[in-house]
């Protein structure tokens, strides 16, 4: 294809496109991001593309590789046009029956349908799939309806409108459209999208940064959209940098994303090609390129300013603010960085509107959000609600509730210094307000779910050790407060707590988040406070007790065989790594705890629930 010299060559070539896709045809989508591809998408794409050939379809039906449709729990999956057939957990083989039956008869294989787990109710259609019935996918769920790999596919749905559109304002008014929506951060601050970008400073040349570092543990929203769509991602910078007058942009990506960073390669060169991207866009008189730059790892450098280090070759290591970005950012320069989410939704807002947008939401937060939705929870995936639904509507709804009839403890919200929130607050809106005054936070959006089995001094445990390996070491407080910290809860769960220790704890999280510079230090007490204040038993059941009331911590706890239970079936005694459980056939057995290395085998080996943590 050659550069389209103006908004109406693209309008031209949108709708041939529009034409030439078939969309008449049967059309199989397979989801195949990184989550399906991890549990065998590409080989169920593979068995398609061979079926429909050895059937001699080529010409009759549409094979879809696209990215992730957020229901990691059922994949590999597809969904088959028409009729939105949804297909889940499939196998290779599983391909030759979908053609043969949907394909070729237009029948529903029953067997091959998603079911729910509580009531064991199938679905036909996606959108009956309770997973999919309250979300609100404006930002990912176009997803579905193309190919990351194929710029033809978004223009055909399309993509790129909302630049046309931009290219056809004064760049102010395309900012005061942003300012309208109330377009909030996505990365975490949920700092005002709009106001950022009137506020960048004078000087040239004026940078964009997309922000896809993503290095909270559990979250993988910007991977889905980068996977998936990136030309989303790459419209929305173009129509910033329009907006403020850059010439340049960054995208940072995450060297552990390899699919995320081919298709985002991939999408910048196409985007050039046709003219979207490079000197004179559209015939517009703006240019604008964008190079990549990937992060090794390191979660401090999703801080903007440690961020824009990296970029610049130095230590990634987060420095004073103010100079924000805005004044003084990439190499000295005028700098606006967006994370993922928040540059996908730009395209959105200019082309639809920002009042349009502004009437999905609450008062002070507007649009959607996209979640990670994850841990002791029975639908995992992405997520994408509108802000204000409740945390109960996600997770039980969307979510489908706990899996094993266990109980709903504590859903972890905010990346790994935000805060976990009981029971009570599962009829919390999820907004931006609602979850800063309940002790958490938005943060990127990760949520991990956990039930009664978890506990919670183990997990404050576990994001303060993150939070203690990632700190970049520079401020005093951060350094020494989160190693500090840690050592304080690692003794609780080892048994030997002091009676002062919750006191201690609390003063050194409260001087941790008032004495560090950035972010990550004044949020690394999240952890412990939020735990404190909502699950304030369970540490005290480690410290005075020296009990684990979820049978967690290993010091704390032990396994014994119920006499009256055990039928002395033996499993458990072959079953177990350090064979320190003996017995006779058909007589209860025992445990030696003197070898016993707790590691859970014979629990859960033993059918008649003889086996007990105590
Ligand atoms: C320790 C730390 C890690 C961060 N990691 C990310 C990240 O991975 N992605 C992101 O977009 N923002 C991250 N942020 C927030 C950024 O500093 C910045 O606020 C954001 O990229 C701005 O974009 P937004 O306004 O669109 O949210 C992080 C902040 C801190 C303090
Ligand atoms: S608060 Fe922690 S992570 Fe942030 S700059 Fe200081 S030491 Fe580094
Ligand atoms: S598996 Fe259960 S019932 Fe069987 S011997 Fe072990 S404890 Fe007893
Ligand atoms: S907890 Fe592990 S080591 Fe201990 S008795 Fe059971 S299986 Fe053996």
């Amino acid at each position: 294809m050659s550069k389209l010299k103006s908004t109406t060559e693209l309008k031209s070539l949108q709708e041939k496109l529009g034409k030439t896709q078939h969309r008449d045809r049967p059309t199989i989508v397979v989801s195949s991001g990184t989550c399906g591809r991890s549990r065998g998408s590409s080989q169920v794409y593979a068995a398609f593309e061979a079926g429909i050939k050895d059937r001699g379809l080529a010409d009759k039906v549409n094979l879809r590789d696209s990215g992730c449709h957020g229901f990691c729990q059922a994949e590999p999956n597809v969904v088959v046009y028409p009729g939105e057939v949804f297909y889940a957990n499939l196998k290779p083989e599983d391909a030759a029956t979908i053609l043969d039956e949907t394909v070729g008869k237009g029948q529903v294989v029953d067997r091959l349908l998603y079911a729910d787990p509580g009531s064991g109710k199938k679905a036909a259609k996606l959108g009956d799939v309770p997973f999919y019935t309250k979300q609100k996918r404006l930002i990912s769920g176009r997803n579905i309806l193309l190919d990351p790999t194929r710029i033809e596919d978004y223009l055909a749905i399309g993509g790129y409108s909302g630049l046309a559109k931009a290219l056809s304002m004064e760049p102010k008014a395309v900012t005061e459209e942003v300012v309208k929506s109330g377009l909030r951060g996505r990365g975490g601050g949920g700092f005002p999208t709009g106001l950022k970008w009137q506020r960048l400073g004078q000087g040239t040349p004026k940078y964009v940064i997309c922000n896809a570092d993503e290095g909270d543990p559990g979250a993988y929203m910007d991977r889905g959209l980068l996977e998936g769509n990136p030309h989303s991602v790459l419209e929305g910078m173009v129509i910033g940098a329009f907006a403020v007058g850059a010439t340049e942009g960054v995208m940072y990506v995450r060297t552990e994303y390899p699919l995320a960073v081919t298709n985002v390669t991939r999408a910048i060169e196409q985007a050039r090609e046709l003219g979207l991207l490079g000197e004179n866009i559209l015939g517009s008189g703006f240019s604008f390129d964008i190079t990549i730059a990937r992060g090794a790892g390191a979660f401090v450098c999703g801080e903007e300013t440690a961020l824009i280090a990296s970029i610049e070759g130095r230590i990634g290591e987060p420095r004073q603010r103010p100079p924000y970005p805005s004044e003084k950012g990439l190499w000295g320069k005028p700098t606006i960085v967006n994370n993922v989410e928040t540059w996908a939704s730009v395209p959105i807002v200019v082309e639809h509107g920002g009042e349009k947008f502004a009437s999905i939401g609450t008062k002070g937060s507007k649009g959607t959000k996209i979640f990670s939705l994850v841990g002791k929870v029975n639908n995992t995936g992405l997520v994408e609600v509108p802000m204000g639904t409740t945390l109960r509507e996600v997770i039980f709804d969307t979510g489908g509730g706990i899996p094993d009839g266990r109980k709903f403890k504590a859903v972890q919200i905010g990346g790994p210094s935000g805060g976990c929130l009981p029971a009570d607050k599962l009829d919390l809106p999820v907004d931006y307000e609602s979850l800063t005054a309940a002790g958490a936070m938005m943060g990127s959006g990760g949520m991990i779910v956990m039930d009664e089995t978890t506990c919670m001094v183990d997990i404050a445990k576990y994001f303060l050790n993150f939070l203690q390996e990632e700190s970049c070491g520079k401020c005093f407080s951060c350094r020494e407060g989160t190693q500090r910290m840690y050592e304080v809860v690692d003794r609780i769960t080892q048994g030997n707590g002091r009676a002062d220790d919750l006191a201690l704890l609390e003063e050194l999280a409260t001087m941790v988040k008032d004495a560090s510079m950035c972010g990550l230090g004044r949020t690394a007490g999240n952890p412990v406070l939020s735990t404190l204040a909502n699950f304030r038993g369970e540490y005290e059941a480690h410290v005075l007790e020296k009990k684990c009331p979820a049978g967690v911590c290993k010091a704390l706890i032990h396994y014994r065989i119920l006499v009256d239970k055990c039928t002395g079936c033996m499993a458990c005694a072959k079953a177990c790594p350090q064979k320190v459980i003996s017995g006779e056939k058909k007589q209860p057995h025992r445990i030696d705890q003197s070898g016993c290395i707790k590691c859970g085998i014979c629990k859960d080996s033993c059918k008649f629930d003889a086996v007990v943590v105590e």
